[in-house]
């Protein structure tokens, strides 16, 4: 199980309102309570932050804002003691429009070595005014930024499947392949445990370029289902090549190393090729948590994942939560029951059910708070770049990355160490006192403890370990499954109480169950006997 640390919402030990590196030193000892076996911690190198830090201009440094190469050290080091293994974020379809080779690529003239390492291409239409494909970029507007050439001419068009700060690199290029290779040695020889790789099913674009049928599919899905621009074969060499340099390392060590993956691709099927055996260890599965609260939909997403991904002998990688979501406790709750704490009721449920699958986990922080989405950010101070790129329309992604509530009455929540008047980067709501991770663990009934108490039982019994799922009969709107021989896992969508399929007290619950009975909206674990 890794819990994903979003660093800037983390924990902020000097002051300026933003988590930083030696924020998550002092988070750990919090992080080994709960029982997770690693961190992923997002981006943290040198950025403008247009994308929060998935805009990098160095890949081989630590932003002052974040620290500095010494506390990075530092950080490996106690984690290590405390047996927490350290996963960064590689980001290696785009970097920053601040990084030194796509300055240089401006300076450059076209047809350039140095342009040759993005995608530059000449505009379409009268003076080249119209850009070179139609394909739009997943964050809104058009995938292409035109250029003024050093001459003060308007110039060429370069490709950006994100923000125009982001510009994509191209992997058709070798010079970008030796250039990761540099910068996965450079961490691996620090230390760190392996990699969650943005953007996994990039990196290639179709050779040619050409136009797509559906040119908004990316911006309307938020999902990589352009086929010209994402998924394409030669991506896998890479993930080969990234593998055995990880065993190099491993070789030498014995330490193991691991890479996983963001992958979004239509199906199961070709997600399964993401995992084989030479390529990626993991690779998120994002249907579970694109699922509606409804046993069907589950039950569907859980069965084509056993069959397509873990039949083919990989593991399969569950996650309900990130910093890209809104959080299960708001997307499960309906408008209607609003403050009836149906939508928390649904996520506590969710959590056991998904500790409960085959495979491996990932929890993003705050998840073990049951944090709610912040709904009612206002305006002035959202950074998401989608916001700003879609006319201000989708409100996505800031209302689940506010700074983590720690302790006290009031923000900033003992988030930020420095003077009263420090604020977080995003502003907490008051209700955020409620969910503070003081609170959290005095109170045997929260979020936390669920979260803690599945992890220990996770780690202790066989039956949660490797193996596979037996679905069994269960009435309408249950679902219910074994693990091992006697471990039955059931979760009630609906709202009614129904009869537990098993009968005696739970090992554990996700809310209050009177033996023989499962509760509305609530899962359970136990022993057959
Ligand atoms: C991934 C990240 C997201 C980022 C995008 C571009 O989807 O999770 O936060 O904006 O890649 O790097």
């Amino acid at each position: 199980m890794i819990y994903q640390v979003y660093v800037r919402s983390f924990l902020d030990s000097t002051g300026d309102g933003i988590g930083d590196l030696a924020g998550v030193r002092a988070g750990l000892p919090y992080l080994k309570k709960l029982g997770v076996d690693g961190i992923w911690l997002s981006p943290f190198y040198p950025s403008p932050q247009h994308d929060h830090g998935y805009d990098v201009a160095d890949y081989c440094d630590v932003d002052p804002l974040f620290g500095d190469l010494d506390e990075f050290d530092l950080l490996v080091g106690a984690a290590r003691r405390l047996g927490i293994k350290v996963l960064l974020d590689i980001v290696p379809n785009h970097c920053s429009s601040e990084h030194p080779w796509f300055r240089e690529a401006l300076a450059a003239p076209p047809g350039s070595p140095a342009r040759a390492r993005f995608h530059f291409a000449d505009g379409r239409g009268p003076d080249d005014a119209e850009p070179p494909n139609n394909w739009h970029s997943m964050f809104g507007g058009p995938a292409w930024s035109r250029v003024t050439e050093p001459d003060g001419r308007p110039g060429q068009w370069y490709l950006h499947m994100f923000a125009p700060e982001q510009p994509d690199w191209n992997w058709r290029n070798p010079e970008i392949a030796a250039e990761f290779e540099r910068i996965l040695r450079f961490w691996l020889g620090r230390g760190i445990d392996g990699f969650r790789i943005d953007v996994a099913a990039g990196l290639f674009k179709h050779p040619e370029l050409p136009d797509s049928d559906d040119p908004e599919a990316d911006a309307r899905t938020r999902d990589s289902v352009n086929p010209l621009a994402w998924n394409q074969p030669e991506v896998h060499d890479v993930w080969r090549r990234w593998r055995s340099i990880c065993e190099e390392y491993t070789e030498r060590d014995g330490c193991e190393r691991l890479l996983v993956g963001e992958v979004s691709v239509p199906t199961a099927r070709e997600h399964a090729q993401y995992v084989r055996p030479d390529e990626l260890h993991q690779a998120f599965f994002f249907d579970l948590l694109s699922a509606p609260w409804d046993p069907d939909a589950f039950q569907k997403v859980i069965s084509e994942a056993m069959q397509d991904i873990a039949g083919t002998g990989s593991t399969v990688t569950w996650v309900l939560n990130n910093h890209d979501q809104v959080r299960t406790v708001t997307r499960y709750g309906e408008p209607a029951t609003e403050g009836s704490g149906l939508g928390a009721a649904r996520a506590r449920a969710a959590a056991l059910l998904m500790l409960a699958l085959p495979g491996a986990a990932y929890i993003y922080q705050g998840e073990e708070l049951g944090l709610p989405e912040v709904v009612d950010l206002p305006d002035d101070v959202l950074t998401d770049p989608i916001f700003r790129r879609t006319g201000s329309r989708a409100r996505i992604r800031d209302g689940c990355r506010v700074p983590l509530p720690w302790s006290g009455q009031a923000s900033p929540f003992g988030f930020t160490s420095g003077e009263e008047s420090a604020k977080p980067w995003l502003p907490q709501p008051e209700y955020f006192a409620e969910y503070a991770t003081d609170r959290a663990l005095a109170d045997t009934r929260s979020f936390w403890h669920l979260y803690r108490d599945g992890l220990q039982l996770r780690a202790a019994l066989p039956q949660l370990g490797e193996g596979t799922l037996r679905w069994l009969d269960s009435p309408p709107g249950v679902l219910a499954f074994e693990r091992g021989d006697d471990l039955v896992c059931a979760v009630n969508f609906g709202t009614a109480p129904t009869p537990a399929p098993v009968s005696g007290t739970p090992l554990l619950a996700s809310g209050p169950c009177p033996p023989g009975v499962l509760s509305g909206s609530t899962a359970a674990w136990w022993i057959r006997s």
